[in-house]
């Protein structure tokens, strides 16, 4: 059988918080809802954080309200503090996601928290859900570089990865904000990770800013790693990080692991025209590498069903 990989998609979050066009709660559910139907199983549907630091944010509770309920999906929601926690498990968020960014500018500048102070939220929020039942994975944010401080060394994300880790976080997931890494850092800092928390327990997120997404993936998996996190058409960017551009996108990531014969679940022709509903949705020209090709392909298949009987 097939070796099964897990694609998280984030743009209802990541994608969408640094769009200049802000969605209603309904855009955003008819968004997720296109994502769902064409297999996607797990979903950062939005975040609990401050509307002033982030109104296209505002709402995420009406979205959890109408989320497209399927046995086997899974929503999970962005959360910066304990109110967040609050506010996501009264939603119904089944998953908590904590960002942990391992630099003190990062933090200062995202949620004016100094390193220590949101190490020490992040851990509580995980002790928290630990004891309550309620997943709780933890981002590692700016792991290969901080717009503002430089490299990471790789030790520093080897530390708190440790403090999640031993915490009881569901997931430690490696995130190259700005889209700064290479391969060769992706091994050097997951080797670093691997010592403190199972494989399994990894997974990666990764900006394509430098074109280097893909084969920053590709390294990860050499290594082990199972889960990525993506955004349909590369929708995104970080209001926070000056000059990081989306994320990896959907299509590429879901195209790279069907061509090598591994299964996601979805089938990387289905995601064109949710593209091309997100690009009339949020008014910006999506679509990753492979974009172009795929909507040759697909243009070419429905022609001939269009036209063929
Ligand atoms: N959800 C909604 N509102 C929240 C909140 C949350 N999780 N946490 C705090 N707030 C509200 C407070 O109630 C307060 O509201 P008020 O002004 O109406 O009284 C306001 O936000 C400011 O709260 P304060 O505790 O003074 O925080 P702050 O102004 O220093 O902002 C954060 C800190 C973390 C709340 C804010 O910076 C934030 O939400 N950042 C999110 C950034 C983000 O999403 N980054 C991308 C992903 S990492
Ligand atoms: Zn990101």
């Amino acid at each position: 059988m097939a070796e099964t990989y897990r694609v998280n998609e984030v743009g209802p979050r990541d994608g969408l918080q640094s769009q200049g066009k802000i969605l209603t709660a309904s855009d955003r559910l008819a968004m997720i809802s296109r994502l769902v139907d064409v297999g996607i199983r797990h979903l950062e549907a939005g975040s609990f954080v401050s509307p002033k630091a982030v109104p296209q944010m505002a709402g995420t509770a009406e979205v959890f309200a109408d989320l497209p309920s399927r046995e086997s999906v899974r929503y999970a929601g962005l959360i910066p503090n304990m109110k967040g926690y609050e506010l996501a498990t009264e939603a119904g968020a089944q998953v908590l996601n904590v960002v942990l960014s391992v630099t003190e500018a990062m933090n200062q500048k995202n949620i004016r928290m100094s390193l220590d102070q949101t190490a020490e939220v992040c851990e509580s929020i995980v002790r928290r859900g630990s004891g309550e039942g309620v997943e709780v994975q933890a981002y590692l944010a700016v792991a290969f570089e901080c717009p503002f401080e430089g490299r990471t060394p790789p030790a520093v994300v080897k530390r708190f990865a440790k403090q999640m880790q031993d915490a009881g976080a569901a997931k430690i997931i490696i995130a190259d904000t700005v889209g700064a890494a290479n391969p060769a850092q992706v091994r050097q800092v997951l080797h670093g990770v691997a010592d403190v928390a199972p494989v399994e327990n990894i997974s990666c997120h990764f900006h394509d800013t430098r074109g280097l997404a893909l084969a920053n993936i590709l390294a990860a998996i050499d290594f082990g790693v199972r889960e990525f996190d993506s955004s349909i058409g590369g929708l995104g960017g970080c209001p926070f990080s000056p000059g990081a551009t989306g994320n990896v996108a959907t299509e590429d990531v879901v195209l790279l692991l069907e061509s090598m014969g591994y299964e996601t679940g979805i089938r990387a022709l289905d995601l064109v025209p949710v593209v091309r509903d997100i690009e009339a949705m949020t008014g910006v020209a999506l679509g990753g590498k492979s974009y172009r090709w795929l909507a040759q392909q697909w243009d070419k298949q429905n022609g001939a069903l269009n036209h063929g009987g």
